[in-house]
């Protein structure tokens, strides 16, 4: 049984319906015993699993850059191989996945149902609301969605051919991407999404 926690209320009120959630899970507060060590809340591991994976990776690209220029950093835009996203993920019994409806690598495009939160996050920020985060629960699993936008530094590589994205940058990317579809993003647009798992106590 899937449970889109986010179908609760229209998208435009999720903020609302975390703080709502955030209630009623205080109403059910533990014993004072057991408060005392209470377990993190999984909405924040999450969060923080995507934030910090994220930060690692965008400290990581602008030291590749700063060093040997865009497209000797090419190889560095792969989550995979952040050892930070491996040892948050042990700790927790995560996974982190980066999904999109125009992927790079093709093994990143979102299946219909990731799609479909992608078109519900970009439909809120055309709205201009910005969506802070997305759950579902199926089978035991709780899947977080966080927004991943663009910024300057990404249209290097996610930028218009010839514009951001130079001709060196441009022909390592085709030789390496021949399918690209992440190409010609403007800035403080939606790129994709932070997937998170987290297994439920
Ligand atoms: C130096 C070039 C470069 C820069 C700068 C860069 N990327 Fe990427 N990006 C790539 C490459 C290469 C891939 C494919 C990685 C792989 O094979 O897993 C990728 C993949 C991605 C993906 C996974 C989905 C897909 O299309 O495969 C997302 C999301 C993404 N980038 C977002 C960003 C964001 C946001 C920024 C800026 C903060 C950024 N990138 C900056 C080169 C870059």
């Amino acid at each position: 049984m899937k449970n889109w926690i986010f179908a609760c209320v229209s998208l435009l009120l999720l903020a609302q319906c975390r703080q709502a959630e955030k209630k009623a899970d205080a109403a059910a507060a533990p014993a004072p015993e057991a408060a005392m060590h209470p377990a993190p809340d999984p909405y924040e591991v999450a969060r923080g699993f995507a934030q910090e994976t994220q930060a690692a990776l965008g400290k990581t690209l602008q030291a590749q850059i700063g060093a040997h220029g865009p497209a000797e950093a090419i190889s560095f835009c792969n989550v995979k191989a952040l050892p930070i996203a491996d040892s948050i993920a042990r700790a927790h019994g995560a996974t982190i996945n980066r999904i999109t409806d125009r992927p790079r690598n093709r093994a990143n495009r979102a299946n219909p149902e990731e799609a479909r939160v992608m078109g519900m996050v970009r439909f809120s920020l055309s709205k201009e609301i910005q969506p802070d985060w997305l759950r579902l629960s199926e089978n035991g699993t709780t899947y977080y969605y966080f927004p991943i936008m663009t910024n300057e530094l990404c249209l290097q590589c996610h930028g218009a051919p010839g514009q951001q994205v130079t001709p060196e940058v441009g022909a390592r990317l085709a030789e390496l991407y021949p399918e690209d579809e992440a190409l010609g993003y403007g800035p403080n647009q939606l790129r994709g999404l932070w997937k998170v798992s987290l297994k439920q106590p």
